[in-house]
């Protein structure tokens, strides 16, 4: 017996079903409210109460710290497989078989080439550029060399359009941190790995042979995988929208880099280290800053804490935690930070104003520290996230054009002016 849920207005009741996820999350399936109750919407700023589409892709449990991309635990996917399988896994729904992973790393190293003429947009930036707006143009400029990724009705015209931006993003964000770097841009290896290549093609030296990191490349690999994909968060929404009116996907995901560029999402693991650093400028005054993230009065917010949705440690927080200890370890690197960020984290978990927010570290908060060990620009650590979350967003874009989902149009209540007559200027 499916449950329904009542709504009573003016002494009128109005049943809707409930639909129960595999989860057994429930929500309330409101799509006939304004046709029932004549006009009645929903408000809900943010969406904190809101379900935006039913998705297969990744589950999570803000409550219990779950994590998991296609049924899989974050936890074994970060310890047992690569970054380009679990690209597959979210983009196509199942770990690939030693065929087809070959197939597709076969299919990305193909496209790996980008149009030279990108660098003339390239160099149409200045140097002090941020990294996510150049990041941002780039891959929406790409549209203009690979017009047949736009209209992307079928599943093959989808597929190489995935292959292609799977294989130009990286090119494109190296680019962008050589370009900072005034280093000769790197056209990448083919024979070596994704991340691996992506890595030396961000690294390479014109005056010396690239000389790969294995302790720094697993890093790496597990930082991309952590950051794969996490449900309707704010840039995936922004994904899904844009491409729900059929822009194409390279349109959606430049709208979707712009969004995970905010310091309230993406951007926090940059403001984070910004934090950290401040906080160590000012003598490790860790209280100072504790108490500025509780005063109402001060714009200041502790970054790397808090979550829209998990109300318990941030899983991937707790694996990266490790993991920062782990790399700076190998690579016998002492880096103060670190110790401020625990002492930190520490203060603000016995803290009445954050216990009860339930506000934990988050993804941001020591990603960062790894970022910095591995030799990244502080700048580009926002970018890092983007590559990351690229198979996330090409899989959630994936299934919303799929189930051909209908255009994303939000209602309102209007609380601005009732109608008045125009007035001349002479009147005013
Ligand atoms: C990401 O959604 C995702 O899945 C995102 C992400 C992903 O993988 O895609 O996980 C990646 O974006 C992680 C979040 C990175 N952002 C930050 O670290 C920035 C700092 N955090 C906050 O700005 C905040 O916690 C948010 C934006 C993450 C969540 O904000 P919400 O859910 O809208 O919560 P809120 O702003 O309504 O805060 C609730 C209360 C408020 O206090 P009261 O009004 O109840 O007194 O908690 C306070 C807030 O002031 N609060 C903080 C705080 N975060 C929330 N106070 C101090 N420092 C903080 N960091």
């Amino acid at each position: 017996m499916s449950k329904k849920a009542t709504l009573e207005i003016d002494g009128n009741k109005y049943e809707f079903p409930i639909i129960e996820g595999t989860e057994k999350e429930l929500g309330i399936d409101i799509k006939t409210l304004r046709g029932v109750t004549g006009g009645i919407t929903t408000i809900d700023p943010g969406f904190k109460n809101t379900g935006s589409c039913e998705s297969g892709i990744t589950f999570l449990d803000g409550e219990k710290g779950i994590l998991r991309y296609r049924g899989y635990s974050i936890e074994e996917l970060a310890e047992k497989a690569d970054f380009l399988e679990v690209a597959y896994l979210l983009i196509f729904g199942e770990l690939p078989t030693a065929e087809q992973l070959d197939k597709f790393d076969k299919d990305i190293k193909e496209e790996s080439h980008v149009d030279e003429d990108m660098k003339r947009i390239l160099d149409g930036f200045p140097k002090s550029a941020h990294p996510m707006g150049v990041l941002s143009s780039l891959t929406s400029a790409l549209i203009a060399f690979n017009p047949g990724s736009v209209d992307v009705d079928s599943e093959e015209a989808m597929y190489n359009a995935i292959v292609k931006i799977m294989a130009k993003f990286p090119v494109l964000a190296a680019w962008t941190m050589r370009k900072r770097k005034s280093l000769p841009l790197d056209y990448g290896d083919s024979s070596l790995g994704y991340v691996e290549n992506l890595h030396k093609m961000m690294f390479s030296r014109p005056n010396k042979s690239y000389e790969a990191n294995k302790i720094v490349n697993e890093a790496l690999d597990k930082l991309l995988i952590l950051h794969a994909d996490h449900e309707q968060n704010c840039s995936t929404s922004t994904v899904r929208i844009v491409g729900s009116s059929h822009a194409g996907l390279f349109a959606s995901l430049s709208a979707g880099i712009s969004a995970l560029w905010g310091p309230l999402h993406g951007g926090a693991n940059q403001a984070v280290i910004e934090m950290l650093e401040a906080i160590k400028a000012d003598g490790g005054d860790t209280a100072k800053y504790i108490d500025k993230a509780k005063d109402k009065e001060d714009p200041f917010r502790l970054m790397g804490f808090g979550h829209r949705v998990y109300k318990n440690f941030d899983p991937r927080a707790k694996i990266i935690k490790v993991s920062a200890e782990e790399v700076l370890g190998d690579l016998g690197i002492e880096d103060p930070v670190l110790d401020i960020a625990k002492g930190l984290a520490k203060v603000a978990l016995e803290d009445e104003y954050f216990v009860k927010r339930k506000l934990y570290p988050n993804v941001d908060f020591y990603s960062g520290i790894i970022y910095r060990a591995l030799g990244i620009p502080t700048e580009m650590f926002t970018v890092m996230f983007a590559l990351g979350r690229l198979p996330g967003w090409i899989a959630q874009w994936r299934e919303m054009r799929l189930r051909k989902e209908p255009i994303g149009r939000p209602r309102q209540i209007y609380t601005g002016e009732n109608f008045r007559a125009f007035k001349s200027v002479s009147e005013r």
